[in-house]
């Protein structure tokens, strides 16, 4: 699930909620089947033969990426996942995730309101879309399905810190929605959690979802010359734009989940504030601008 900016209040009412970001079609997905808070049953049983077989498809081009580009936290995480010739069940992944670190998956119909999304998140409550993309969109798919959430998202739910970062995200972004400053938290949304970077004494590693998910970003995001790796910083990333339809022109780099975790725990009420004033006074960040002297990290070498 990647972060979405509506103007809905939240409930489901049985229609497709107003995203921006994702062009003019409304989001696909049954709404009328979701609950108020936008879950609904997965409904295992009406996923076909095909739909299993794109599943193991892309499960298997990713699985066999994942060595010396992928974080280890990733990796140590991504069986939990159960059988990779079919879709998963949800509730079975809840059984083993619930015990390690008190979260669920729980299905939706596909891009739901932020306000649902955070008060998902705060809940421990994972949304995962239950649909899988058609054979023609295995290269790319405009919507998050149920292979970039599950793939992407799910396994680092297994990792205490990584898991109280996200918890911690949907409850500020509910301070967010009343703030008015949904659109800069979304920035630290896509630049962590789903095309984050983080380096480790073995090198660049990837545990944003949009880059675990995708089959060309995981290797250009960590070994590319072109890109931009410069490491993260709370205020620089909330002025800083950023592409979605196109691999990522910048990326921001953590030491650790624990450093995520610590730099994002104070109030941003007064954050938001000043990267505001600085926005008016200085402008945004273009996607691939390095600021004066700013240090960038060396994309590993080829693996
Ligand atoms: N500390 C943030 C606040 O007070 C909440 C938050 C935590 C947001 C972690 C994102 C990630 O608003
Ligand atoms: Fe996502």
């Amino acid at each position: 699930m990647c972060a979405q900016v509506d103007f809905h209040d939240g409930v489901n009412k049985g229609v497709a909620p107003v995203t921006y970001g994702a062009g003019d079609r409304p989001p696909r997905g049954d709404y009328a089947r979701a609950n108020a808070d936008y879950t609904c049953d997965q409904q295992w049983h009406r996923y076909t033969a095909a739909d299993h077989e794109t599943y193991r498809r892309l499960y298997a081009r990713q699985l066999q990426q994942l060595p010396g580009l992928a974080c280890d936290e990733f990796i140590a995480a991504v069986n939990e996942l159960g059988t990779p010739d079919r879709i998963p069940r949800f509730e079975e992944i809840s059984e083993r995730l619930m015990p390690a670190t008190g979260w669920q998956i729980v299905g939706v119909p596909g891009l739901i309101p932020e306000e649902a999304f955070f008060a998902l998140l705060a809940a421990r409550k994972f949304p995962v879309t239950d649909w899988i993309r058609k054979p023609a969109e295995f290269d790319y798919v405009v919507e998050p399905d149920v292979f970039h959430d599950l793939f992407g998202h799910v396994p680092l739910l297994f990792n205490p810190v990584f898991a109280d970062y996200m918890q911690a995200y949907g409850a500020g972004g509910l301070k967010a929605s009343r703030l008015d400053a949904c659109e800069l938290l979304s920035r630290l949304y896509w630049y962590t959690v789903e095309f984050g970077l983080i380096n480790t004494p073995k090198g660049l590693r990837a545990y944003g979802a949009g880059i675990l998910s995708s089959a060309g970003e995981l290797r250009h995001s960590v070994t590319a010359p072109g890109a931009q790796r410069v490491g993260f910083d709370l205020k620089r990333l909330m002025r800083s734009r950023y592409k979605i339809d196109t691999y990522q022109a910048t990326y921001f780099v953590i030491d650790s989940f624990d450093q995520l975790f610590e730099a994002t725990a104070p109030d941003f009420t007064p954050i938001y504030a000043e990267v505001r004033e600085r926005i008016a006074r200085e402008g945004e960040i273009d996607a691939g601008t390095v600021l004066p002297h700013e240090r960038q990290y060396r994309a590993n070498t080829v693996s």
